[in-house]
């Protein structure tokens, strides 16, 4: 199995340094492609991955070829990659908001195409990524685009109309999070706390919480009621958040972004 790379922005050099991690293919297995030349012969000369020169050379060296440009090239990229990547090789595409039917429209013949949602996390190691199948994808399909995204994160798998729901959840969810940590920071600072000490706390506390969250797979509340101990601390922030609504304008904010993800794919 070989392996192209389509774009290598900040999504694809993620990719292609996980899988490469993961040892899920070789140096010599994986080819790229991207109109940055420059950065095409630095990746190559630092992971000894093939340079495919072009669209035509990069399908020629790939059964499967993910698309990681912005969705915005689709319309030019698609027609020549359709030229020249055929059935059975696979399409994984990473396009925001670019549907599967889009995407295989472009294709003569039955094009397996599997649509993937990554987050930016996936650019430390530690994306959230959801993936769907196409029309022609088969299970062995979705289980390399998984395979590949578990390589920088998690990957679970959904059906496409549940892909605006994963760009509002998964997709934005960075973003909200940092929202978080900003405020947590800023009432450090508030409180006495240095700068640079508020912020290294405020970090710590949110990455802790989330692995507790992964490791122990229990339910967040199930966790909250343990450190809650009664007439204490917590239970008194606790009732301050509860008061402002925190929960659900994080329903909402979700809401919201799903929504906006569906007008813009439509
Ligand atoms: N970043 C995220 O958090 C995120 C989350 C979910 C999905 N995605 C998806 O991931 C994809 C990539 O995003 P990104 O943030 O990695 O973007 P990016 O950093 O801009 O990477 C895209 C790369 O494709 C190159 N490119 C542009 N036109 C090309 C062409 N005609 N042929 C070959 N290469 C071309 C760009 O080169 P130039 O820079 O020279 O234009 C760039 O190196 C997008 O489709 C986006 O929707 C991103």
């Amino acid at each position: 199995m070989r392996l192209g790379i389509l774009g290598v922005g900040n999504m694809g050099e993620a990719i292609l340094r996980g899988v490469l991690r993961a040892e899920l293919f070789r140096p010599d297995q994986i080819a790229i492609h991207d109109i940055d030349r420059p950065r095409v012969r630095r990746l190559c000369g630092e992971l000894g991955v093939r340079d495919a020169g072009d669209i035509k050379g990069l399908a020629a060296l790939s059964d499967a070829v993910i698309y990681a440009a912005k969705p915005q090239n689709v319309p030019e990229i698609l027609p020549e990659l359709a030229r020249h990547l055929k059935p059975p090789k696979l399409l994984i595409s990473i396009a925001a908001g670019v549907r599967t039917a889009t995407l295989e429209g472009y294709f003569e013949g039955e094009m397996p195409v599997v649509r993937v949602m990554p987050n930016i996390a996936a650019t430390v190691g530690e994306g959230a990524a959801a993936i769907c199948g196409g029309r022609f994808a088969r299970e062995e399909h979705l289980e390399l685009a998984r395979r590949i995204f578990e390589s920088v994160g998690s990957c679970v798998v959904v059906g496409e109309e549940l892909m605006d729901a994963v760009t509002g959840l998964s997709g934005s969810g960075p973003a909200f999070v940092f929202l978080v940590i900003e405020g947590l920071e800023e009432a450090g600072v508030k409180l006495g706390l240095g700068r640079r000490e508020a912020r290294s706390l405020a970090v710590q506390t949110v990455l802790g919480a989330a692995e507790m969250a992964r490791r122990t797979g229990e339910h967040p509340a199930v966790l909250r009621a343990k450190v809650t101990s009664p007439g204490g601390t917590t239970a008194a922030g606790l009732f301050e958040l509860e008061s402002a609504g925190v929960r659900a304008a994080i329903i909402r904010a979700v809401e919201r972004a799903a929504e906006r993800a569906k007008q813009l794919g439509s």
